[in-house]
């Protein structure tokens, strides 16, 4: 199975953005991970939709772009117009989830949905059929550097069984290392979120040893 890796830039180093992000992008890694965070539904602040529109400018990479933020809907319009190809809403964030991720699609942009640990995955039952990926948080959200959960294993392949022959990719983000990732894809994961392991120290090798760990 292929694995796709989508190093956070929340892991990067701020005032050398566009350096960090060409170290990822010669990498070819699948995506860039960036999270946007409100000081109100996590406690930390980051990235909004002017930061994304100016590094639109600076690389081609799919932006896959983690809205933890309340009431997203009264700001999808300036993520999508920001140049996101994805947007990944928290279901604990929003009251109508199904109109949220309509309004996502109305953009011609991705749809996903993220669940903090503690939220059960039967809240996305109806709606998987509008979405392209599943955000399964594998740390409580709000900073980086933080600890795999164990528990979460089991929701990977919790998910795994519920979303059974969709074309759904299953996300796992926290705490991933070359040890987390080997077992979050053994369980069923097919995309790898990693901040601080992928910058800390070198990054061309840091993402060599993830896919060669997540190969299986
Ligand atoms: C945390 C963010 C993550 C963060 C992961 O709320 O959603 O994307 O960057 O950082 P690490 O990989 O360091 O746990
Ligand atoms: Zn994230």
């Amino acid at each position: 199975m292929d694995v796709k890796i989508a190093p956070s830039i929340l892991g990067a180093d701020f005032g050398n953005l566009e350096r960090d992000i060409k170290k990822v992008e010669e990498c070819r890694v699948e995506m860039l991970h960036i999270d946007v965070m409100d000081g109100n539904f996590v406690p930390n602040i980051a990235f909004g939709p002017d930061q994304i529109k100016m590094l639109r400018g600076k690389t081609d990479l799919f932006f896959d772009v983690h809205l933890m933020i309340q009431n997203p809907d009264l700001l999808i319009p300036r993520f999508a117009e920001a140049g996101a190809d994805m947007i990944v809403v928290h279901q604990e964030a929003t009251v109508h989830l199904h109109r949220t991720l309509k309004l996502i699609q109305s953009f011609g942009v991705k749809a996903g949905v993220s669940l903090t640990p503690a939220t059960s995955l039967e809240t996305l039952r109806y709606v998987l059929d509008e979405v392209d990926m599943v955000l399964l948080m594998t740390v409580n959200p709000g900073y980086g550097g933080q600890s795999f959960i164990p528990a979460c294993y089991d929701k990977i392949r919790d998910l795994k069984k519920m979303i059974a022959h969709r074309p759904i990719d299953i996300q796992v983000d926290g705490g991933i290392n070359l040890e987390t990732a080997k077992k979050a894809v053994a369980a069923g994961a097919n995309v790898l979120v990693a901040g601080s392991f992928t910058f800390k120290g070198d990054v061309a090798e840091n993402i060599r040893n993830l896919r060669e760990t997540a190969r299986i």
